[in-house]
């Protein structure tokens, strides 16, 4: 399926690896007391210290050749001016536009497009705070506290996660939910817990015609008006979206639609409109301090030179291990229980932009594009899938994401919790040799056979790479920069390997799939053209539910 294309760069990282590859990073620490002050680089209130990677000058700087083969800093550019690089779409890929903090304009098809986007963060502004002081009440009369969600993918993933990570700003009296799945346990769920005196329903689409999100919103809405009647749809819903038309098809006031643009990608959308529940839950200003932060992080990626830029780095690491040690696999481990959402965030930023095998020459590409990415919140994951990370036969790179301060300082949990995650990376880098493993059980008076027993499965071949970021405290302005560091790395690696990161063909075919199916199960339509497992699952099921 593949064909054959590797550069000078590449074929010269992998002569590089060929050298390094076993080489142990415990012995580079040892050879280097500077070697954490040498591959550490920070922004304001984000570190990041990259040297628990299987890295050495020769490595970074073979991959920085890469990176400027590839042209990297050109491709930053073109994003940033607006240039369409979303080709099979034919549009822009402007996430960095929605918090431009300059009054530099964008052009797009001769455009400037920051007009409208400031134009739209004005109006969230005031809806916003509306409905915060009560200004825009319910049919009844009621403030409106219980704010839902009707969304999936880019228009829930990042306003969930975002919202949950700055729990700690939400108003008092203000509460979200967030209605995505299809499955009506989604539905049910949230509306046992809410009045509809008192609910917002905001729909979130980009292209107002996803099934599960129409459906959801459908639901709701006969859910308000059996309780408030017809006319109180106008007090209660709103729309996020890109597509006036089929808002208003569907019934909401296009004056109650907050609209957004095709040159947002779905999965970098909370910036915009999608993240309204966001500005209502935190307050504007704290969305547009969430803006600063990813504006603080977008100069930093358009300026910093290749070795000095935080994504690119990121990006750069991943490549190395995905690539050239056939590692295609990552973890996020965010210690904090507000983050615990980020990994899921990132699952559908990353694989979503980089889960592609064509490319951008319209060409099989013959080597591995995006991995596969999985996390949760530590130290829970520590009693979870942390025995395979430390001694399972599979490596996977992880990165650990601590907060140094947090919201709920109690006692000793905090540094419990960071003690926690400073020894996992440094376990997994130092490993412990069946030597020291029976030093230590001869220190505790094991016997001669117990060790012999127990002494391989209880030492750690180690040399497993991590990174650490740490940032003073989740506040919006910190995490904007964090997820703002994410998209960049994605995209660095999307130009590495000449991709489209910014089209999503791949979820397409099973929609249709799906449409074809439902009428069968809802027995309205025979049709033996699946093949026998899908049938005979369709009757099986259908026989079930009658
Ligand atoms: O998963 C496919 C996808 O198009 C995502 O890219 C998008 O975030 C999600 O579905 C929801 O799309 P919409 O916001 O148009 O409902």
């Amino acid at each position: 399926m593949f064909g054959k294309s590797k550069t000078k760069a590449w074929k010269h990282l992998e002569n590089v690896y060929k050298h390094f590859s076993e080489t142990q990073m415990k012995d580079l620490f040892a050879s280097d007391a500077h070697r954490a002050e040498k591959y550490t680089l920070q922004l304001e209130n984000i570190l990041v210290d990259f040297s628990k990677n299987r890295i050495d000058e020769n490595v970074m700087s073979a991959l920085y050749d890469l990176a400027r083969e590839r042209g990297i800093k050109e491709k930053i550019s073109e994003m940033f001016s607006g240039k369409k690089i979303n080709t099979t779409e034919n549009r822009a890929a402007l996430h960095i536009a929605l918090r431009n903090r300059s009054d530099k304009p964008i052009y797009v098809d001769g455009r400037d497009v920051m007009p409208q986007i400031n134009a739209t963060l004005e109006k969230m502004k005031n809806f916003s705070e509306a409905i915060r002081l009560g200004i825009f009440t319910g049919y009844t009369g009621k403030k409106l506290t219980n704010i839902v969600n009707i969304g999936i993918g880019g228009s829930d993933l990042g306003p969930c996660m975002v919202t949950s990570a700055l729990r700690h700003y939400w108003a008092k009296d203000i509460r979200c939910y967030f209605i995505s799945n299809i499955d009506g346990t989604s539905c049910a769920e949230v509306l046992n817990k809410i009045d509809p005196e008192t609910t917002l329903f905001i729909v979130a689409s980009k292209t107002f015609t996803t099934i599960e999100t129409l459906t959801n919103a459908k639901t709701c809405r006969k859910w308000l008006v059996d309780a408030l009647g017809e006319h109180a749809v106008a007090k209660h819903f709103i729309a996020l979206s890109t597509n006036k038309e089929e808002v208003a098809k569907f019934g909401i006031n296009t004056d109650n639609m907050f609209e957004f643009w095709d040159f947002v990608g779905g999965r970098y959308s909370l910036w915009s409109a999608i993240g309204m529940i966001i500005a209502i839950a935190i307050g504007y200003k704290n969305f547009e301090r969430m803006l600063e932060g990813a504006y603080a992080m977008d100069t930093h990626f358009q300026n910093s030179d290749l070795e000095h830029n935080i994504p690119v780095n990121l990006a750069l690491l991943g490549i190395w291990y995905n690539n050239f040690y056939n590692i295609h696999r990552y973890a996020v481990i965010p210690y904090d229980q507000y983050l615990q959402y980020l990994p899921a965030y990132l699952q559908q930023l990353d694989m979503e932009s980089n889960g592609k095998s064509v490319s951008l020459d319209n060409k099989y590409v013959d080597y591995a594009t995006g991995p596969v990415l999985f996390g949760g919140a530590g130290t829970n994951v520590q009693h979870s899938f942390f025995q395979l990370i430390h001694q399972g036969t599979e490596i996977v790179p992880v990165d650990f994401i601590i907060p140094a301060i947090s919201h709920n300082e109690i006692g000793a949990h905090q540094q419990i919790l960071i003690a926690n995650v400073l020894a996992q990376g440094e376990a997994l880098m130092l490993g412990k040799t069946e030597e020291e493993v029976n030093e230590e059980m001869e220190a505790a008076a094991k016997s001669k056979a117990e060790i012999n027993r127990l002494k391989k499965y209880r030492s750690f071949s180690g040399n497993r790479p991590s990174t650490t970021i740490v940032c003073k405290k989740i506040d919006p302005y910190n995490l904007g920069m964090l997820i703002a560091m994410y998209e960049h790395k994605v995209f660095v690696q999307g130009k590495i390997w000449n991709i489209n990161s910014f089209d999503q063909f791949g979820v397409e075919y099973s929609k249709k799939l799906t449409l074809k199916i439902l009428p069968e199960l809802q027995g309205t339509v025979t049709n033996n053209s699946h093949d026998s497992s899908t049938s005979s699952l369709i009757k099986h099921i259908k026989n079930i539910r009658k």
